[in-house]
């Protein structure tokens, strides 16, 4: 059976007591969920948020770390910095930090690396723009940004990874790739994983979706054979909204 998982990536938002109040109305009804859940807030309220959840089920990441282990890198935070504050999983790759901060595949995958060496759990994320999709590339370039960061692992270390699918068109508009898109998809990094490693190896990894995931899409998307559960953005910024799209399987 491969882990469920709900994530909620906060991106930038939310101000201290804002996150503390979405902290305590997911924690109230937390009793209620069976899936894994994890929280990615900002940087600033890790700690503070790690503390509160203390007693909790609900796990805490980060939504980046740098790709280097230490030293001179002004307002970067490492991964071993987030594990000495309880980290236990960081995202890699999202579909922002490539568009807007240039991160390259051989940057992700040392900031994999890092993670790893470092026990947290990277949830690698993928996915197409809107002209890649149109122009039916969308295939091609799963593929790429698959085999150039994640089958670059030895097969022990790529069976540690998350993989979150995260089609670009759907992030943050509204529009989410239908039930049979994303399950296209899934199965497709499925079978890539199958053919790389193993299909042992290919059926124990979890692959999230995100994109305009809420609740009342939740279900369906769950429901697909290929899909463990999702990476949710505007939504997770509502208690009750991450907590009824945990509900969903
Ligand atoms: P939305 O759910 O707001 O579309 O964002 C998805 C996402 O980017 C999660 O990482």
């Amino acid at each position: 059976m491969r882990e469920k998982i709900v994530a909620g990536n906060w991106k930038m938002n939310t101000n201290w007591p804002e996150a503390k109040e979405l902290v305590s109305g997911i924690l109230s009804q937390e009793n209620r969920i069976s899936c894994s859940l994890i929280i990615f807030p900002p940087y600033t309220y890790l700690q503070k948020i790690s503390d509160l959840l203390s007693n909790s089920k609900v796990k805490v990441g980060a939504q980046n770390c740098s790709e280097h282990e230490k030293g001179a890198f002004t307002g970067e935070v490492s991964s071993s910095m987030l594990k000495s504050i309880g980290m236990s999983h960081c995202l890699i790759g999202h579909s922002e930090r490539r568009e807007y901060f240039n991160e390259s595949d051989e940057q992700l995958l040392l900031k994999i690396k890092n993670c790893l060496n470092n026990n947290i759990t990277p949830i690698f994320c993928c996915g197409e723009k809107l002209a890649e999709r149109e122009n039916n590339s969308h295939f091609e370039v799963i593929k790429n940004q698959v085999s150039k960061v994640l089958f670059q692992l030895n097969e022990d270390d790529f069976k540690k990874i998350i993989i979150a699918y995260e089609p670009v068109w759907a992030i943050g508009t509204g529009k989410t790739a239908t039930a049979e898109q994303a399950q296209e998809i899934h199965h497709y990094i499925r079978t890539l994983i199958k053919e790389k490693y193993s299909e042992d190896i290919s059926n124990q990894i979890s692959i999230l979706y995100g994109g305009s995931c809420k609740p009342s899409n939740a279900k369906e998307l769950f429901a697909q054979a290929d899909i463990d559960g999702g990476l949710i953005g505007g939504a997770s910024l509502i208690a009750n909204d991450f907590i009824q799209i945990a509900e969903s399987f």
